[in-house]
Order: structure tokens, then C-alpha cells, then sequence
């Protein structure tokens, strides 16, 4: 999906489908995690104005999806670079390594957590427990869980520039 259309309003298409969505559900503002979710696998992420869209299609107010949206940290309410690095950073992958696996990202990549590379390849995120503590330190790359990570896995993992960029 191209800027433009990521700033143009959803299509008839989209609707016909939030409608579907909605249609499983007695009371359709109950479908709004499923339809945050289809909007972002459009468009990478919920734009402010395609949550106001939604939230008219569901019968919400903005605030009340707004606070879903955000409440829930795989839902980007922001630009997101192609893709998107979900480097845990609870207490099992903290011990277990995590900060030296951020510093490697923050460093061959040049960006900050939070941040998105000024080519849009990768955003680097932190997140909560992934649930995969037993194979501490983990992350989600795009939807794919890795466990037992060190910084020879994560290169195999990423394409990273060879050259450190901070
Ligand atoms: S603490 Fe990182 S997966 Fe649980």
C-alpha cells in the first residue's frame, strides 16, 4: 500500500469487509481488535483517520478505540518501516541478554527503539513478555516468534549492514 493510499480514506471494499467482520459478532463494536487488525494488514498501520472511519463503522466514539488501539502494542498507530523488530525487553530476555542484542540492532541499524531506519526497512520496538521465556531472549520479527537468540542468530535472522551506523 502506497503513502497516497495509506492517506486516503478505506476503500468500498475495506467497508464491505469491516461489515463482514462485524457481522460475527452480537454487538459489532465487539469485532474492533479484529478490525484494527485487518486495517493494519492493509495498511501497515491504523491512521488516525481510518480510526475515526472505524470507529463511525462500528457505532464507537474515536476516544473509545482509540484507547483499544493503543492499549494493545501489536496494533501501530504510526508508520512502521517493512519490517518490524519486537525485541523483548521483560525480565527473563533482560537477564538472559537482551540489552546486548539492542545495542547490536540499535547499532548496525542506526536507529533508536522506537525508531524506523530513514530507508523504512526496519522498526526496532521494544515489547513486553512474548510468553517464550523458556527460550529467553526472544523476539517477533514481522508475526515470526524467535527464541534462544544471540547476536550470530539475529544476523542470520536480519539482513543487517556489516558497517555500525552509530
Ligand atoms: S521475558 Fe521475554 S519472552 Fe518472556
Amino acid at each position: 500500500m502506497s503513502t497516497a493510499e495509506s492517506n486516503s480514506g478505506l476503500t468500498p471494499t475495506e467497508h464491505a469487509h469491516i461489515e463482514m467482520l462485524s457481522r460475527h459478532y452480537e454487538n459489532k463494536r465487539s469485532a474492533c481488535v479484529e478490525v484494527l487488525k485487518y486495517v493494519q494488514t492493509r495498511y501497515k498501520f491504523v491512521a488516525d483517520h481510518h480510526l475515526s472511519e472505524i470507529a463511525n463503522l462500528l457505532a464507537m466514539s474515536r476516544t473509545e478505540l482509540e484507547s483499544v488501539a493503543t492499549y494493545y502494542n501489536l496494533i501501530f498507530r504510526q508508520q512502521v518501516g517493512a519490517h518490524v523488530i519486537l525485541l523483548c525487553d521483560s525480565v527473563s530476555c533482560w537477564i538472559m541478554g537482551r540489552d546486548k542484542l539492542c545495542a547490536h540492532l540499535r547499532q548496525h541499524l542506526g536507529i533508536e527503539p522506537g525508531e524506523t531506519t530513514p530507508d523504512g526497512a526496519y522498526t526496532l520496538l521494544p515489547i513486553v513478555c512474548l510468553g517464550h521465556c523458556d527460550h529467553a531472549p526472544a523476539m517477533l520479527l514481522d508475526d515470526e516468534l524467535h527464541g534462544d537468540l544471540d547476536i550470530k542468530r539475529l544476523d542470520e535472522l536480519l539482513p543487517l549492514p556489516t558497517e555500525p551506523r552509530l
